[in-house]
């Protein structure tokens, strides 16, 4: 049986670890603070901004979620993440992607203050991370990097190929990875005979939103899977046919009416990888824990702790 990466049990790793520092910012009155943009609705980003501020109230960091309406203006929000900008109370900003259509994304992840970018994602943090110099590492991408290491993983001279190149996780952790010596080949949507390529993984990633895409004929046997999809399956037929008729799964889709799967097929993993992230329960967990080390982080930064 391959060994299931416990993204939980990772995470709440990080979060203890995470509580002498917030202890000592608090005492020294610097309590951290991170605020959440989520504008308009979208149920997915309701439920990661529930997480992210339920994390920050057991961690004991002060936390506000700003909820502007769909219809508002790239200008409007970004008098939201000036005003953010300028208060000293607040140590992270995270605006949740994706926006409404109307608002120009790569405009208002610029406005934010590069000090204050806990999701790593301005262009002077990219920069930073693309050059090796220190600053705020994507959430998803650094949490899939502190899991292989905690699990002890090697990364130098395997090769990691990386399935999906989104600014938020592809090219991060194809940067990452590559920080950790391995050797990474990117794949996307018109990549030839993605299944030739994905064989040739010891460390596969995959970060494309498709239910269960990668089945047998992409795995070579005992290679590291991370799946950081989380599809929400909410078709009885595509349950029984992705899980095989599992009475389980089947159940809990009779009960909620959905049920998640990853970008990897969820049995043919079971069969072939040395090790595997389970979904729910691996990656998912990792990402808020990276969010709070973030906020953490740059509070010290600001406080002239470190
Ligand atoms: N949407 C999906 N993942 C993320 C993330 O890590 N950060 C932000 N801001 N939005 C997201």
């Amino acid at each position: 049986m391959p060994e299931i990466l416990d993204g939980k049990r990772v995470r709440d790793e990080i979060l203890n670890e995470l509580k002498p520092r917030v202890a000592a910012l608090t005492q020294r009155g610097r309590v951290p603070g991170l605020a959440v943009v989520l504008a308009g609705h979208n149920p997915a980003s309701e439920i990661y901004v529930r997480n992210k501020v339920k994390a920050c109230q057991d961690l004991g960091i002060h936390s506000e979620a700003l909820t502007p309406p769909d219809s508002i203006s790239t200008d409007e929000l970004l008098q939201i993440v000036e005003q953010l900008n300028a208060r000293h109370d607040i140590d992270g900003i995270l605006v949740q992607l994706p926006l409404p259509p109307q608002v120009d994304t790569k405009r208002i992840l610029l406005a934010v203050a590069p000090a204050k970018d806990v999701d790593g994602f301005h262009p002077c943090n990219v920069g930073n991370l693309v050059t090796g110099l220190p600053g705020p590492r994507a959430c998803t991408p650094a949490g899939i990097i502190e899991l292989l290491k905690r699990y002890r993983i090697p990364m130098a001279g395997k090769r990691a190929v990386v399935v999906g190149r989104s600014d938020i996780v592809g090219k991060p952790v194809d940067m990452l990875l590559l920080h950790e010596h391995a050797t990474v080949t990117i794949c996307h949507s018109r990549t030839p005979d993605l299944a030739s390529v994905c064989r040739q993984a010891q460390i596969l990633v995959a970060a494309i939103g498709r239910p269960a895409m990668l089945t047998a004929e992409f795995l070579t046997t005992g290679v590291t899977v991370i799946d950081v999809g989380t599809n929400r399956i909410d078709n009885r037929a595509d349950v029984a046919r992705i899980f095989r008729n599992s009475p389980e799964k089947l159940a809990s889709f009779d009960k909620r009416g959905r049920v998640l799967v990853g970008d990897v097929d969820p049995l043919d993993v079971v069969e072939r990888a040395g090790a595997y992230t389970p979904v729910p329960g691996g990656v998912g967990p990792l990402t808020v824990a990276m969010l709070m080390a973030n906020t953490v982080a740059s509070a010290e930064r600001r406080a002239g702790v470190c």
